[in-house]
């Protein structure tokens, strides 16, 4: 697939067929993710992969506890009230980017995890994936012992909660407006 369909092409996906995601493909989307490019070749990612519907669903199930102790408008908290899984959308992978805590760096971090986050969603489009990024599933920070019983060590970060699965949706590509501020010539 050209470079061009890939980035036009590309939409956010909420709706999975029930079909894993083969391991040389994961292999290919971190490896995706790990060729961008990082401040100070710092190469912050760190990476949990969870391939199994139960953990995923627990994690679903963690976030909306956390997710209702704040303040959302009312559709939001019905949503996150129900047994539904509004948060993992019933994805067969999820990919957990993490960075280690370092105050000064976190700006920095964010950004990697960012570029390395397209690629990997780029990446996913190429192979017939559908994505998404879940920043719902960033609450999860709020408890710390919750996410390292997944493998996230208390002293990292989860900063791009990631869903993959083989697309029972086909948004249409968007069009997009361009907001310049200034053109100096
Ligand atoms: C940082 C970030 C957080 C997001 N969090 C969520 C989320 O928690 N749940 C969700 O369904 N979509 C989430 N999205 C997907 C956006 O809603 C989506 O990218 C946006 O509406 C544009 O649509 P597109 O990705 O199809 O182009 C997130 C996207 C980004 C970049």
């Amino acid at each position: 697939m050209e470079l061009d369909d890939c980035i036009k092409g590309r939409r956010s996906v909420r709706r999975f067929e029930d079909k894993p995601v083969p391991k040389e493909v994961v292999d290919e989307l971190l490896e995706a993710g790990v060729s961008a490019p990082s401040g100070m070749n710092a190469k912050p990612w760190r990476f949990v992969v969870i391939e199994n519907r139960d953990v995923i669903q627990r994690l679903s199930k963690m976030t909306k506890e956390v997710l209702l102790k704040g303040q959302w408008p009312d559709n939001l908290k019905e949503s996150f009230k129900s047994e539904r899984d509004v948060i993992f959308y019933g994805a067969p992978l999820l990919i957990l980017m993490c960075v280690p805590k370092k105050d000064e760096w976190r700006t920095i971090n964010l950004l990697d995890c960012g570029l390395a986050a397209e690629n990997i969603f780029l990446k996913a489009y190429q192979e017939g994936l559908g994505s998404c990024f879940i920043g719902f599933a960033n609450f999860l920070n709020q408890n710390p012992k919750q996410l390292a019983e997944v493998g996230v060590p208390e002293d990292h970060e989860l900063i791009a909660p990631m869903i993959f699965g083989y697309p029972a949706e086909k948004p249409a590509p968007k069009s997009h407006e361009i907001k310049i501020l200034n053109w100096i010539k």
